[in-house]
């Protein structure tokens, strides 16, 4: 460009001066505006991306506050219900309610929260008179990690060493298939061929990873669905008649998994005071938190252990059998909460199995002698005749 014309032909008139200035300023004015419009708009973006953030970090904070409160109002009732397990708000699995049509018929959980009252050494006599005296094709699982029904049985096999815990793996959903089964369960010639699923101290460091994740609500709470699911594979139906549970004294995650997974349930019961009220609580979470969910879970009954004196009318055992009984039918104030679930009294098995060192000893059905294996046989063939009128 020429400048020096250019300046030239501005000066030589005052008029071309005056609009030279007004189209510079005019220049000026519309790009100081053009530049405050674009700033302005990447403003406005930069807000609106902060509002965003904004609203997520609300929404964030808002899920964390509510987990929060779910695990003080779960601690908070641990007296008196659920516990940390919080399952009201539990949702199944769309699986859940087709699984027994593709179970074994009869899955019996031996349960009860109250510990030492014979449960263990139930489920084992069951397993053997289920296989050994019956043909049935059983599989016993041990839902404690501290193995007694594994110890047990493997004292019964007369086995060397116990058998692998692998139970853990079921728990830990990580065996979902019943594919593993063969991998997974212990075939026991000596006890007419039942096959176990054993459980050992790996059961109880899977259980504190998915209390610990429960907790922190970090993972969708169907863990307490893997047993069930387990056992609702193809190849546990083909190869299974009755699948027992033992569980432990806890409302564990194993023992949880047991009660979803269930069709019945037996609870020993040894009788005095304390373990009249275990009954009654026990009862209650499985009526309040786990039948909603696991409609199949009946009781089959409860069983009398360790009595002290067989059958001896106005025995100290007699008052506490009373108890259970109005206990169970509401009629008691502080058991008010199980009126109307058995308006005509708890059932209870007519044979009681009574404190005997021969039954103690270790699976009575195997090595007893000939009285404890008849009182055990007699308990047994009534849980068959229970399970059959099911
Ligand atoms: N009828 C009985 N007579 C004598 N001793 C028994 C009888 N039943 C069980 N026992 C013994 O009582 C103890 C507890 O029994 P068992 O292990 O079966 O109870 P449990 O309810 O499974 O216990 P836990 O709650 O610890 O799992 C064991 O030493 C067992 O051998
Ligand atoms: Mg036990």
């Amino acid at each position: 460009m020429n400048w020096d014309a250019l300046i030239r032909a501005l000066t030589v008139s005052p008029e071309n001066t005056i609009v030279a200035l007004v189209a510079f300023s005019s220049i000026l004015v519309v790009g100081y505006t053009i530049g405050n419009i674009i700033g302005r708009n990447h403003q406005k973006e930069k807000i609106l991306d902060a509002q965003i953030q904004l609203r997520n970090t609300e929404k964030e904070l808002k899920s964390a506050r509510s987990k929060v409160e779910r695990v003080e109002i779960a601690l908070s009732r641990g007296e008196e219900g659920r516990g940390v397990w919080d399952l009201e708000h539990l949702r199944t699995p769309s699986w859940y309610h087709r699984r027994l049509n593709n179970s074994p018929a009869h899955i019996l959980a031996v349960a009860n929260l109250k510990g030492g009252v014979g449960k263990t050494t139930l489920a084992a006599n069951l397993g053997v008179f289920f296989a050994r005296d019956r043909g049935k094709r059983v599989l016993l699982v041990d839902l404690d990690y501290q193995g007694s029904l594994t110890g047990l049985v493997a004292l019964g096999a007369d086995l060397d060493a116990d058998p692998e815990p692998e139970v853990h793996r079921v728990i830990g959903g990580g065996a979902a298939s019943g594919n593993e089964l063969h991998l997974l369960t212990h075939s026991l010639q000596p006890l007419g061929g039942l096959r176990l699923l054993a459980a050992g101290y790996e059961l109880t460091v899977e259980e504190d990873r998915q209390l610990i994740a429960n907790l922190l609500a970090a993972e969708e709470r169907f863990s307490v669905f893997n047993l069930a699911r387990y056992l609702s594979a193809p190849e546990v139906k083909e190869n299974f008649d009755i699948v027992i549970l033992d569980a432990s004294p806890r409302l564990s995650a194993a023992t949880l998994n047991g009660l979803f997974a269930c069709t019945s349930y037996i609870i020993p019961v040894r009788p005095s005071p304390v373990s009249n009220r275990s009954v009654a609580y026990f009862e209650k979470q499985v009526v309040e938190a786990i039948r909603p969910i696991n409609r199949d879970a009946k009781l089959l009954g409860v069983a009398l252990t360790m009595t002290v004196r067989e059958g001896a009318e106005g025995s100290r055992d007699k008052t506490f059998v009373d108890e259970i009984r109005q206990n169970f039918a509401g009629r008691t104030g502080e058991y008010g909460m199980l009126a109307g679930a058995y308006p005509d009294g708890v059932p209870l098995f007519d044979t009681r199995i009574p404190n005997l060192a021969e039954i103690g000893r270790g699976i009575a059905l195997v090595g007893g002698d000939q009285n404890s294996k008849t009182l055990l046989t007699s308990f047994c063939q009534e849980v068959e005749a229970k399970l059959e009128n099911q």
